[in-house]
């Protein structure tokens, strides 16, 4: 039976919308922002093809969409660094995903304060209140349906190193919903906050 109220797409044929509605589906996400350190000096930039991807131990991972810096420099350093992005840091995160030099302090041209990692060469973004230290585990060029290469390449790192504001800490616990994280949303220009209204508390089923 085929269901009429279901708008239906092929996306090798074509999505036949005004925007790739794909972005908009799958959000919100959450944005990594990546500092690298390379040749030329920090590099900083937000990804949203971002995710947790295991506990034990702990790996993260991002996709670039097409050679970049970001890319460039965790391959030849073999680290990175996440910073979660508040919304208080939009403008500064937003400023990060132009295009500059090679080399250029994307940090510092952010108006951001870098600060010293613990584990890795990487420098962190001050200003934000959480950061992962991470080594690359792995840097994967994604394959399509034909076992071609695809312009995507994922980047998975063990986390290392931890650092929390200890005011998002309430009794041990970390309090996501005291962070105002910014999220990617759909479109070209739409983000989401993670506001306390925006909880609910579901218990497994055992
Ligand atoms: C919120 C946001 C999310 C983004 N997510 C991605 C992504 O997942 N993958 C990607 O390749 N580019 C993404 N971009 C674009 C990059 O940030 C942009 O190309 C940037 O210039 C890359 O910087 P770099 O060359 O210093 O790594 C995103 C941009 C924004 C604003």
């Amino acid at each position: 039976m085929i269901d009429d109220d279901r708008y239906f797409y092929q996306p090798d044929k074509g999505h036949g919308l005004p925007h790739d509605p794909l972005n908009a589906i799958v959000a919100p996400r959450p944005i990594g922002w990546i500092s690298t350190l390379g040749e030329g000096g920090v590099n900083l930039a937000p990804y949203s093809f971002f995710n947790a991807l295991g506990y034990t131990p702990p790996l993260i991972g991002f996709s670039s969409t097409a050679p970049k810096h970001t890319l460039r420099n965790a391959r030849a350093s073999g680290e990175f660094v996440w910073n979660l992005v508040t919304f208080d840091l939009a403008q500064a995160m937003n400023r990060t995903a132009a295009s500059f030099e090679y080399g250029e302090d994307e940090l510092a041209l952010a108006g951001l304060t870098a600060v010293q990692s613990r584990i890795v060469s990487v420098p962190r973004v001050a200003e934000s209140p959480v950061q992962f230290e991470c080594r690359v585990t792995e840097i994967v060029t994604l394959r399509d349906l034909n076992g071609d290469p695809t312009v995507n390449t994922l980047v998975v790192g063990q986390v290392v190193g931890v650092h929390i504001a200890r005011r998002l800490l309430r009794d041990g616990i970390f309090d996501t919903f005291a962070t105002d994280t910014i999220m990617r949303a759909g479109g070209p220009t739409a983000y989401a906050r993670l506001l306390p209204q925006s909880r609910f508390d579901m218990l497994r089923p055992a």
